[in-house]
């Protein structure tokens, strides 16, 4: 299917977050005009630094209040568009019948549109990685696009913690099977990694949840990794992951159903990055701060297996790279914008 047109017309579902406010302005910076879709386009607390972006006065930017819990919501919007960047999450990854639906209405949306012909969905290394049983990242520790968790594992269950991957990798072939189906147009996944980098509006910093971490550090007390017990921090930056969706929605070298890692494959053990923000930002004055692990007591007496679990994968970002042309910029560099940047508090 053929790519976006330089300067098209690119929908964002999610764009007042985290990663979907770095895709909006990228897209902006780059020539395209924007559909910012968000749950409430008159909360300024969270959509006010998209309004204060320069394509906003000057109309190439548009917001638009969407609630893709209803069905049809983005029927209107979509419809002289020819991308979408799909980065919103939903209200819950527990009800994989629920995750179906809210699918489903982005699909028929796209479908309607008659003039979407690429969806860029955004998914997660979670749906690469998240193992109901520890032992399987020993068996295949290679982590790289075509490496699923283990779907027949009877515990890989939404009650047991498996939502949240489960419901990933159910959107990315529900996208990619309407994509198929519908012959106009094509879906194609990008799966991030763990997102450090600035924030571009004081309410992200309470969500992420990498940037959280990091501002609880800076406050003095932050916790060991819950998500991936003991596991290090998979790192990409916000403002490459953003340009990973702007490259996958412009390029002619990719396919429907294909998958994208998006990391820079550096890893760095939570207790690290505290250590870094010192190191790289001496004049903040950080003296440290204590670490709190709430993990339980059966998970902590498996500490030191996890970690040597972890610590075997191997993190591959070739597709990304070979295919897109993608480079990534180094973890210390994010650190440094981030807490530099600082406050985390105070936007961008
Ligand atoms: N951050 C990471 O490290 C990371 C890593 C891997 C994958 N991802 C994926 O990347 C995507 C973006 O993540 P993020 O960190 O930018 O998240 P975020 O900052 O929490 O933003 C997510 C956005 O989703 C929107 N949303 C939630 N429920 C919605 C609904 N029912 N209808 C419409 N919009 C809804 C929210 O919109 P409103 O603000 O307008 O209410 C919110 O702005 C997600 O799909 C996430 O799974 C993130």
């Amino acid at each position: 299917m053929a790519p976006i047109p330089q300067g098209g017309t690119v929908a964002v579902t999610g764009s007042a977050g985290f990663i979907g406010g770095w895709v909006v302005h990228q897209l902006l910076e780059e020539g395209y005009r924007v559909r910012a879709c968000v749950r409430d386009a008159n909360d300024d607390d969270k959509v006010g630094f998209l309004k204060a972006m320069p394509g906003y006065a000057s109309g190439r930017l548009s917001l638009h209040s969407a609630d893709l819990d209803q069905a049809g919501c983005f029927d209107e919007i979509f419809k002289g568009c020819q991308g979408v960047a799909h980065l919103s999450h939903v209200s819950t990854y527990d009800d994989m019948e629920y995750v179906k639906r809210v699918c489903d209405h982005v699909i028929n949306s796209v479908n309607q549109s008659e003039t979407v012909n690429r969806v860029v969905v955004t998914s997660s290394i979670a749906a690469v990685m998240s193992e109901s049983d520890m032992q399987e990242l020993v068996r295949r520790p290679v982590l790289y696009e075509d490496r699923y968790p283990d779907e027949q594992n009877p515990k890989r269950q939404a009650n047991r913690g498996q939502g949240y991957s489960m419901g990933k990798v159910l959107a990315e072939r529900a996208f990619a099977d309407a994509a198929e189906q519908s012959g106009r147009w094509d879906a194609i996944t990008c799966c991030p990694g763990d997102n450090v980098g600035p924030i571009l509006s004081a309410h992200q910093k309470n969500f992420g949840p990498w940037q959280h971490h990091i501002e609880t550090m800076l406050l003095g007390q932050y916790s060991q990794n819950v998500i991936g017990a003991y596991r290090a921090w998979f790192t990409v930056d916000v403002r490459d992951v953003a340009e990973a969706h702007i490259r996958m929605l412009e390029s002619v070298n990719v396919r429907n159903g294909e998958r994208y890692i998006a990391w820079s494959t550096e890893t760095r053990n939570v207790e690290d990055v505290c250590a870094s923000i010192d190191r790289l930002l001496p004049e903040l004055g950080f003296a440290g701060a204590e670490l709190i692990d709430p993990l339980p007591e059966s998970v902590q007496a498996k500490e030191a297996q996890f970690r040597a679990i972890w610590g075997g994968c191997e993190l591959r970002n070739d597709r990304i790279c070979d295919t897109l042309g993608m480079a990534f910029r180094p973890l210390d560099v994010s650190i440094q914008r981030l807490c530099g940047n600082a406050h985390l508090g105070r936007g961008r």
